[in-house]
């Protein structure tokens, strides 16, 4: 089945690791993301230790899945690479996207972890991971083996399209 209607958030893990070619097959998704310009502005950490997996967990309430993913994958946005910095925000959800749908391909389980715009939980990445101060921290994708199946709900709904004018 098309991994879009099979994609859903994975917060629980088993133990099993998620090998670096399968983070370099999500990785090689990311970047197949369309962009404003084609700017390509992200960058990316990958974080496999589980002392900062532990920490990075605890950055804000929703964070806790970092603490049981086998490897974390931090989107960042680089604002030296922008052209339109404006745009850059899109270009980092679409890169966000492709990332999670490789990963339901790959028969792995994703869950992205919302960091920028909120201030203190970027404060807090950015000091723990170093990163500079023309890199915005945009998401934590944590990646693992799902623990069970979940059910996925089909979302289609016609009231909310509109043919022509609104
Ligand atoms: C911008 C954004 C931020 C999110 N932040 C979190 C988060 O911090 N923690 C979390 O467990 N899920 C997070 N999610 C996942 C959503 O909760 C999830 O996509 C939504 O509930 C729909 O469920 P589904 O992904 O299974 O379809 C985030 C999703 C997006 C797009």
């Amino acid at each position: 089945m098309n991994p879009i209607f099979k994609r859903q958030s994975v917060r629980k893990y088993l133990n099993d690791e998620v090998t670096s070619e399968q983070i370099e097959n999500l990785l090689k998704a990311g970047m197949q993301a369309p962009s404003a310009c084609n700017q390509q502005a992200w960058e990316f950490i990958v974080i496999e230790n589980p002392d900062d997996k532990i920490s990075i967990s605890k950055m804000h309430k929703f964070a806790k899945p970092a603490g049981e993913a086998s490897k974390l994958i931090v989107v960042l946005g680089n604002l030296k690479k922008a052209k339109i910095e404006s745009m850059i925000e899109q270009d980092l959800g679409a890169c966000c996207e492709n990332i999670l749908l490789q990963a339901t391909y790959e028969g792995l389980g994703a869950v992205w972890l919302g960091f920028h715009p909120i201030r203190d939980r970027c404060d807090r990445i950015v000091e723990y991971l170093n990163i500079p101060d023309y890199c915005i921290p945009f998401a934590v994708i944590c990646v693992g083996h799902p623990a069970g199946d979940g059910d996925v709900k089909i979302r289609f709904d016609e009231s909310k399209i509109h043919y022509g004018k609104y």
